[in-house]
């Protein structure tokens, strides 16, 4: 008995110092490395200081159980290439070596990191193609690789990264066609491709529309031309999508509108026409920017159901008809941008009452009545532009104690009339005041605002009380 209990005692104790034994071993092994790597990266890296401490605490290292996990040398000015042995850790599952001035072809030797999930080598200097391999990071989930000089073609291989939830290339000038092979991508969240601007002009993939998952999608700025698929509405997860400044036409599908989780539609500067979608069924929007193109037909009234929407661009297309009055009760509404179109009719009469709002600009259409009274309520009110129209009417007593936020207020060419609000003059934050072509009356103010640059009144039939 005693012999049993004293084995098993000592089978244990071994197998224990064999782990620390295997466990101290990795950890030299891994010290060895780390000091190549300083030694290759040198001058930089140089608060890395053996023998002390351990190099799990060296700034930029993380260890799970003692072995290196994560190397994160972000925003550190390196401008070395990354060393080859690099994978000798082979526990490696994270690498940011964003912003920096990496040099370089793409680092294909991370294919020997088999743990590899996190790869972010954007903003530096590799150059290069995009290898057509580059599916041997088989374990990827994030993957940015934007703003470097890499050239040529994505490669169609990336479809098979089949792990990958994030994707970013961004800010590159490729000069071929996106692979439709990014829809096999089935577990995507983010594909942010921006700013490729050197792309001919392309049809959005068709196959986009099987990215299931995707909550970001930014393609602003990639010469996309052709329509807007309806089959987009099939992206469910989608909460935030980013196609403007390409060349789209066509009409905005209206299965956008019924995305339930869309929060942030960019679609500006297109070439989009016929009309706004009236169903409007995408109730997390907060902001929703169809500006800068050729849209016509009436503002919907159904915008108004969006209590979450925080900004609302419609300016510079040919809209006509009446402002909805249900934009007036929107809850959350802090920009209004409505200018350079053909509305006409009364503005409805309670905008700022009901939400926080910072900007009103109605600018250049064809709108008549009176400034809505209530646009400084909350006191957060920043800028009104309202020039161009045939607004007419006395200006509010309140615009003249929105002491606290006001900086611009732009009325000229209308037909305004009566007073200048007392304490408007001398508003605290007041840069600039433009009310030029209008019919107000009255005397002017013996003081001004302390920060006004821009003062015009001319054209209006002012007084002026010589003492
Ligand atoms: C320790 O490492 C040796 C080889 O280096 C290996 O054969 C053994 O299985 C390892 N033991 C443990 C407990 O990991
Ligand atoms: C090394 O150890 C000494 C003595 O324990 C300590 O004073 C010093 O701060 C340590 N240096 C580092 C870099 O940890
Ligand atoms: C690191 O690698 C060793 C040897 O391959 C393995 O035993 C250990 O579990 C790994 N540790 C981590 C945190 O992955
Ligand atoms: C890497 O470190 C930087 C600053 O030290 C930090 O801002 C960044 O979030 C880290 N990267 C990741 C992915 O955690
Ligand atoms: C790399 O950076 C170091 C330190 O900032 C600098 O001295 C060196 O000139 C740089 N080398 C190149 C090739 O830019
Ligand atoms: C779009 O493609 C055309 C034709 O290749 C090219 O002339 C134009 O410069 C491209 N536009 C942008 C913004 O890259
Ligand atoms: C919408 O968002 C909610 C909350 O984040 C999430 O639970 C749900 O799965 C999302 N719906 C879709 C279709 O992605
Ligand atoms: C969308 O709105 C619903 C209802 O307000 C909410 O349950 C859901 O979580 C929202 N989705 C997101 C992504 O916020
Ligand atoms: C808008 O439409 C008009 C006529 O239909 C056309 O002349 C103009 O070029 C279009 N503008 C844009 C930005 O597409
Ligand atoms: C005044 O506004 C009207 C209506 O928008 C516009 O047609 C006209 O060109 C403007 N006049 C000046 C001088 O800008
Ligand atoms: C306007 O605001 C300034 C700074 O907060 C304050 O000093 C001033 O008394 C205010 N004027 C009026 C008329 O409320
Ligand atoms: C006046 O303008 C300066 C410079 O733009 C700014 O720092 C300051 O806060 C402004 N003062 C007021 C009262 O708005």
């Amino acid at each position: 008995m005693p012999y049993y209990f004293y084995s098993i005692f000592f089978f244990f104790f071994v197998l224990s110092d064999a782990e620390t034994n295997n466990k101290s071993q990795l950890y030299d092994q891994e010290h060895t490395v780390l000091l190549n790597l300083k030694q290759h990266l040198h001058p930089f890296l140089n608060q890395w200081v053996p023998p002390n401490s351990s190099h799990c605490s060296w700034p930029g290292i993380d260890c799970t159980d003692g072995s290196v996990t994560k190397l994160n040398f972000s925003n550190v000015n390196i401008n070395k290439t990354i060393p080859p042995f690099i994978c000798d850790l082979k526990n490696l599952t994270f690498i940011d070596f964003q912003l920096n001035y990496f040099t370089g072809e793409f680092p294909k030797f991370l294919y020997d990191c088999p743990k590899l999930e996190y790869l972010d080598v954007s903003q530096n200097n590799f150059v290069g193609s995009i290898p057509n391999d580059v599916d041997r990071l088989a374990n990827l989930r994030f993957l940015n690789l934007a703003a470097n000089y890499f050239s040529g073609d994505i490669p169609a291989s990336i479809g098979r990264l089949k792990e990958l939830r994030n994707f970013q290339l961004y800010f590159r000038r490729f000069n071929d066609i996106i692979p439709d092979e990014i829809g096999d991508l089935s577990n995507l969240e983010l594909l942010d491709l921006r700013l490729n601007t050197n792309l001919p002009p392309t049809q959005l993939p068709a196959s986009f529309t099987k990215l299931k998952k995707v909550k970001t999608f930014r393609m602003k700025s990639m010469n996309l031309t052709g329509k807007i698929p309806e089959s987009i509405g099939e992206m469910v997860s989608l909460e935030e999508l980013d196609l403007s400044e390409n060349g789209l036409n066509g009409q905005i599908p209206s299965s956008l509108f019924a995305l339930k989780n869309l929060s942030i539609l960019y679609l500006w500067n297109n070439r989009l026409s016929g009309e706004i979608p009236t169903e409007i069924e995408a109730l997390n929007l907060t902001v929703l920017d169809v500006s800068e193109n050729n849209l016509t037909g009436k503002i919907p009234d159904g915008l108004g159901k969006l209590k979450k929407l925080t900004g609302l661009s419609l300016q510079m297309n040919q809209l006509s008809g009446e402002i909805p009055e249900s934009l007036a009760h929107l809850p959350a509404l802090v920009d209004l941008e409505v200018f350079e179109n053909r509305l006409s009719g009364a503005l409805p009469p309670y905008f700022g009452r009901y939400s926080p709002l910072e900007t009103f600009q109605v600018a250049t259409n064809r709108l008549t009545g009176n400034l809505p009274e209530d646009l400084c309520y909350n006191g957060k009110l920043v800028g009104v532009s309202a020039y161009d129209n045939d607004l007419s009417g006395e200006l509010s007593e309140s615009l003249g104690s929105c002491n606290n936020s006001l900086k611009y207020l732009l009325l000229q060419n209308n037909s305004f009339s009566g007073k200048i609000p007392a304490g408007l003059w001398t508003s605290y934050h007041l840069v600039s005041l433009t009310i030029n072509s209008n019919k107000f009356t009255g005397e002017l103010p013996q003081r001004l605002a302390w920060n006004l640059s821009s003062l015009i009144i001319s054209n209006n039939q002012f007084s002026v009380e010589y003492q």
